[in-house]
C-alpha cells in the first residue's frame, strides 16, 4: 500500500523532468527507476496514475495528408522535448510527435522571465529558442526516429530565406512530414507575423512547395479576424494540411511593480482557455474547405476536449501546455481518445479513411 502523496508523486514527476532536461540522470536504469516512482499516486490522482509504461495497442488509426498516424493524438510543437519525455514513455506509441521549431541558425530565444501563469493556462514568450537545423539533423531527428516515431519538423524563420534554407536542408532526411510555422515575425512580410497576411502567405508556401516532396503542415495563427483567407491562400500555396491554432497574443501584469511580468511584454496564450476558440477556427475552416486535412490544437487536457476538435472538422490533434503539467498527458489522451472512438464506429472509420466527420 502506498503512503505516498500526490504531491510527493508530482514532485517526483518534476525531479525527473528537471533531471533529465539538465543531464543529470547517471543513466537509463536511475530514470526508469524516477519514473516508476513518478507513476505511484493515489488512485485517481492526476498527473501521476497513468502507466505510461505500457504498450498500447490502438484500434483508431487516422491518416493525415497520405500519412498514417497510428492514433489521431500528436504532441504540440514547443511542449514536446525528446530528452525529458523519453524516460517517461515511449515516443513511437503518439500519432505522432512534432519538434520544437527549428530555424537556419541557433536561436537563443527571449529574456527571462519567459511565462507567466493567466486562469486555465499560461502566457509564454520563450522566443522559439534552437539550436538550429544543423544540430537538430545530427543530434534529435535521428535519435527520435530511431524509436520508430512518426515525426514532424516544426519549421521557423523570420524570412521567407530561412524556411527556405531549414526545408531545402529537410527534404533529404527522414522527418514524415513538414509543419511551417507562420507566427514568426518575418522581415519578408514587413516585420509582421506572415500568417497574418494571406498574400505573404501564398508567396512563402508556393515558395517552399517544391523544394521538397514531403507533406508540408502550415501551422495558424489564430491571431487574425477570419481565417478563411489564409486558409485559402496555404492551399492555393500548395499546402498539404493545415494545422490550427498557435497562441493568441496576451500579457499579464505585475501588480507590485505596474510592470508586464514578461520581459517580452507580450507573449502567447495557451492552455484549456483557449480550447473554446480553438474549436470555432477548426469548425469554420472545414466549412470553408471541406478536403483540406486539418490538425486542431488548442487547449486539449482529456480524450473528450480532442472528441470535440474531430467533431469540428479535424483529422487529427495536437496536445501542447498539458504535456508542460504532465509529461504523460498526450499519451493518457490518445488512449482516451481510442475508448471514445470505439464508440463511435462512423466518426473512427471516416478517419481511418482520411476523412472526417
Ligand atoms: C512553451 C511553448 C512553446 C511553444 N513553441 C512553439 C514552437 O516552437 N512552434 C510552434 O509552432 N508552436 C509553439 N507553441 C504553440 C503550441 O504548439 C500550441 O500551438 C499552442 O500552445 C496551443 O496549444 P495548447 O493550448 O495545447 O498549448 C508553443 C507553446 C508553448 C506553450
Amino acid at each position: 500500500m502506498s503512503e505516498r502523496t500526490n504531491a510527493a508523486a508530482t514532485a517526483d514527476a518534476q525531479t525527473v523532468a528537471q533531471a533529465s532536461a539538465q543531464g543529470t540522470v547517471r543513466d537509463s536504469a536511475q530514470a526508469h527507476g524516477l519514473a516508476q516512482a513518478a507513476q505511484v499516486g493515489e488512485p485517481g490522482q492526476l498527473p501521476c496514475n497513468f502507466d505510461a509504461t505500457r504498450t498500447f495497442q490502438w484500434h483508431h488509426k487516422t491518416v493525415v495528408a497520405g500519412v498514417e498516424w497510428k492514433n489521431p493524438v500528436g504532441t504540440a510543437s514547443g511542449t514536446f522535448n525528446f530528452d525529458a519525455v523519453r524516460w517517461f514513455y515511449d515516443v513511437s506509441q503518439m500519432g505522432a510527435v512534432t519538434t520544437k521549431g527549428v530555424s537556419p541558425v541557433p536561436w537563443e530565444g527571449n529574456p527571462v522571465p519567459r511565462t507567466a501563469e493567466t486562469p486555465a493556462g499560461s502566457v509564454n514568450s520563450v522566443g522559439l529558442q534552437n539550436p538550429g537545423i544543423d544540430d537538430y539533423l545530427v543530434n534529435d531527428l535521428p535519435r527520435i526516429k530511431a524509436t520508430g516515431a512518426t515525426v514532424i519538423t516544426n519549421v521557423a524563420g523570420h524570412s521567407d530565406d530561412d524556411y527556405a534554407q531549414v526545408v531545402t536542408k529537410l527534404a533529404d532526411h527522414e522527418s514524415d512530414m513538414l509543419e511551417i510555422n507562420v507566427s514568426c515575425p518575418n522581415v519578408s512580410a514587413d516585420g509582421l507575423s506572415t500568417g497574418t497576411d494571406p498574400v505573404a502567405l501564398k508567396r512563402l508556401i508556393k515558395r517552399l512547395r517544391p523544394l521538397t516532396d514531403k507533406p508540408m503542415i502550415v501551422k495558424l495563427t489564430p491571431n487574425v479576424t477570419d481565417i478563411r483567407p489564409i486558409a485559402e491562400a496555404c492551399i492555393e500555396g500548395g499546402a498539404d494540411a493545415l494545422s490550427m491554432i498557435n497562441t493568441f497574443v496576451g500579457m499579464r501584469f505585475d501588480i507590485r511593480t505596474g510592470k508586464p511580468i514578461l520581459a517580452n511584454i507580450t507573449g502567447g496564450v495557451s492552455g484549456p482557455c483557449v480550447h473554446p476558440m480553438a474549436l470555432a477556427f477548426v469548425y469554420k475552416t472545414r466549412q470553408a474547405f471541406p478536403e483540406i486535412p486539418i490538425i486542431g490544437i488548442g487547449g486539449i487536457s482529456t480524450g473528450e476536449d480532442a472528441l470535440e476538435f474531430l467533431y469540428a472538422g479535424a483529422n487529427a490533434v495536437e496536445v501542447g501546455s498539458a504535456a508542460l503539467a504532465d509529461p504523460v498527458a498526450p499519451l493518457r489522451i490518445a488512449t482516451e481518445l481510442d475508448a471514445l472512438l470505439d464508440k463511435r464506429p462512423e466518426l473512427a472509420q471516416a478517419l481511418e479513411e482520411g476523412r472526417t466527420w
